[in-house]
């Protein structure tokens, strides 16, 4: 074991999520154009013994959960394999996917030591789904959301972003159905990491409002939590139930932050909003010791900033967009 990976502010890092493709099956208006990006070579993607690899040098410094995330990661091939893998090293593993194809794997992921799902869900209306993420699949979402409940995949969380003036009129009715299908509903703002740069914060559906919006039909009562999650949950109507907000633009959690994230091409982030990254696949590939590896890591925390910065003049989005960085 190695020394925990803490930055210069003394937080401790313990969460990676690791992008496994850039590549999806949606083509949602905030986060791609409809021709799709220009996706990265195959030969700059880690292969799964690279990845294994390099997990197993996070796991040596405190590491302990890992989220799969893309693009969309259930198109990453041979993925129950990899999720076996990285599980018997000793990682609690969750998955963040748009629910296309899960419906097929959800039993395979289960059995291959997967504990966590989040299904990324806007519209419950087939012609606002078509709209927004370009493709008719909205009954393949559900259907996948099902499989994920029926193998014990618990709990199992939706995330929706509201976007002004195409579903934010639908949070009471996504709410009312996730309760009512048992499913754990997040709305999340809307961050600027689209490739079109268009985000603009007068757009953006705020926590609070999301929040106003609810309490015209529910009542919420604040859970005490936070620790280093995101999301602020809320019972509604007195619980059990609850609702997730994740106010990462207007309500930043980057002081109890432990997440770090490795890119499809083995480039380290420190932060979403990093404007570096740093190389772990080169290093690699050249041969460098394990010993090597765990510097650059250590490297690449101690670099982290405060915060996002979101709102403060000299904010300046990433060049690469949510889908290759990891969500
Ligand atoms: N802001 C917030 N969430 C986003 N997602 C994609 N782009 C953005 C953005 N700019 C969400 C997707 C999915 C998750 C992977 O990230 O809707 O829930
Ligand atoms: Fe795919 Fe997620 Fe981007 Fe939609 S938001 S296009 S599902 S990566």
């Amino acid at each position: 074991m190695r020394a925990p990976l803490v930055d210069g502010f003394g937080r401790v890092h313990t969460d990676l999520r690791v992008s496994l493709t850039d590549r999806c099956n949606l083509r949602c208006t905030y986060c791609m154009p409809a021709e799709g990006l220009d996706w990265l070579p195959k030969p700059e993607l880690l292969t799964d013994d690279e990845l294994v690899r390099l997990a197993e040098v996070f796991f040596s410094m405190g590491v302990r959960t890992v989220r799969l995330t893309g693009g969309e990661p259930l198109l990453r091939p041979g993925l129950p394999g990899l999720v076996a893998r990285l599980s018997a090293l000793g990682l609690s593993l969750s998955l963040t996917t748009n629910g296309l194809g899960l419906a097929r794997s959800a039993q395979a992921l289960r059995d291959a030591g997967l504990r966590r799902v989040n299904v990324s869900l806007d519209t419950l209306r087939p012609e606002r789904f078509l709209a927004l993420t370009r493709r008719d699949r909205l009954a393949d979402v559900l259907s996948g959301l099902t499989a994920a409940k029926a193998v014990g995949l618990e709990p199992v969380k939706v995330n929706t972003v509201l976007l002004r003036g195409t579903n934010d009129d639908e949070a009471v009715e996504l709410l009312t159905w996730a309760l009512g299908e048992g499913y754990a509903l997040r709305f999340i703002e809307q961050m600027p990491l689209d490739p079109q740069h268009g985000w603009d914060r007068s757009t953006m559906v705020s926590a609070d409002e999301i929040l106003e919006r609810l309490r015209r039909h529910v009542r919420l009562t604040p859970v005490e939590q936070r620790g280093s999650a995101p999301a602020e949950e809320f019972l509604v109507d007195g619980g059990p139930a609850t609702v997730g907000v994740v106010g990462s633009v207007t309500r930043p959690f980057c002081a109890s932050c432990d997440r770090l994230r490795l890119t499809a091409d083995g480039q380290v982030r420190n932060c979403l909003f990093a404007r570096k990254e740093s190389d772990l696949r080169t290093p690699l590939r050249r041969g460098a010791g394990d010993e090597e590896l765990a510097e650059r890591l250590r490297a690449a925390v101690t670099a982290k900033k405060a915060g996002h910065g979101i709102g403060s003049p000299e904010f300046v989005q990433p060049d690469r967009p949510m889908s290759a960085i990891g969500g």
